[in-house]
């Protein structure tokens, strides 16, 4: 990860802002954050909000320091990685901030340009989105392999200066040399329902993230994924430009028959989340401290 020598954003600021979120949780009132974004796990919060110079990606809160630094220290190498294999990462600060007993942790980058966002720039600017399209695909197919996974959907790519930019760093797939993920999986079950957590951290997180290690699969997921961004268009021209790695190749009845049955997952692990959030706040009486996004349009 970048060295800290010049922050994007000071620790009073971020103390500011992880103050805004837990009066938000409390409340359940979100209207004073400004969110950027969300994908399946993280928030994205503008700061300052009325004028957002960084965005700031908030993680699920950790128990203590020691166990935040290592997750810190995986997407450092995560983004080392990538930039090895030519995937050029934004640029990405790891910060921490104590609060109530417990860890926040952020990662912050430069705020883009709505225009630079590669599902905008699909919509605007077809010409220049089906070479960007094809840039993807090619950094996808060279890049991830059994030791490198990648979440390859175009919301998780700009294209800034001419150059294709990845930002969504906050799940660093990664494998030790026997090939387990160094991923934190304990800490993303933590937003569920306790009784849920060891069975989805043992027998489906393994699965979900190692097939993001197969480029066949985070080619499938992200063509399937345009049908989610409303891109209907730009499905035929993505299947055809994957096919040139793609083996066996990929046609659109597996792209619809992948993306219903992947739809129905994130649907169902989303709702045990809110589950586990009702049950926090009407029962325990306490605030649920992970950030939800409202109704996705699947
Ligand atoms: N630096 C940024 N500037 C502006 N918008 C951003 C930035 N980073 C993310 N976003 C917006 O927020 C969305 C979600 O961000 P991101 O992909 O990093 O999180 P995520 O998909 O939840 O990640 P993960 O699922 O790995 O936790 C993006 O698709 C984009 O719309
Ligand atoms: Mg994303």
């Amino acid at each position: 990860m970048n060295p800290v020598a010049e922050p994007m954003i000071t620790d009073s600021e971020l103390a500011m802002l992880e103050r805004q979120v837990w009066n938000a949780l409390e409340s359940g009132d979100l209207s004073r954050l400004r969110v950027l974004g969300y994908g399946e796990i993280t928030l994205v919060l503008g700061w300052p909000p009325d004028e957002p110079r960084v965005a700031c990606k908030r993680l699920p809160v950790f128990p203590g320091t020691a166990r935040a630094a290592a997750y810190g220290a995986t997407i450092a190498a995560y983004i080392e990685e990538l930039r090895q294999r030519e995937v050029n990462v934004l640029t990405s600060e790891w910060r921490t901030v104590a609060f109530g007993g417990s860890v926040a942790a952020y990662v912050i980058q430069p705020v883009l340009d709505d225009d630079t966002l590669v599902p905008n720039l699909l919509r605007a600017d077809p010409g220049t989105g089906s070479r960007v399209l094809a840039d993807i695909i090619s950094v996808i197919a060279n890049a991830v392999d059994v030791a490198v996974g990648l979440d390859g959907q175009v919301a998780n790519w700009a294209f800034v200066d001419g150059r294709l930019r990845y930002f969504d760093v906050t799940t660093p797939m990664l494998n030790d040399s026997e090939g387990r993920t160094r991923l934190d999986l304990g800490l993303l079950v933590r937003p569920l329902p306790a009784p849920v957590r060891t069975i989805v951290r043992r027998a489906v997180a393994p699965g979900i993230v190692a097939h993001f290690h197969e480029p066949r699969y985070v080619l499938v997921d992200m063509i399937g994924n345009l049908l989610k961004e409303r891109l209907d268009a730009v499905i035929d021209p993505a299947i055809a430009l994957a096919n040139r790695y793609a083996e066996p190749p990929i046609d659109r009845q597996e792209i619809e028959r992948f993306y219903r049955s992947d739809a129905r997952t994130w649907e169902a692990l989303l709702r045990l989340r809110r589950a586990d959030r009702w049950w926090q706040r009407h029962i325990r009486r306490r605030a649920y401290p992970f950030l939800l996004p409202g109704p996705i349009d699947r």
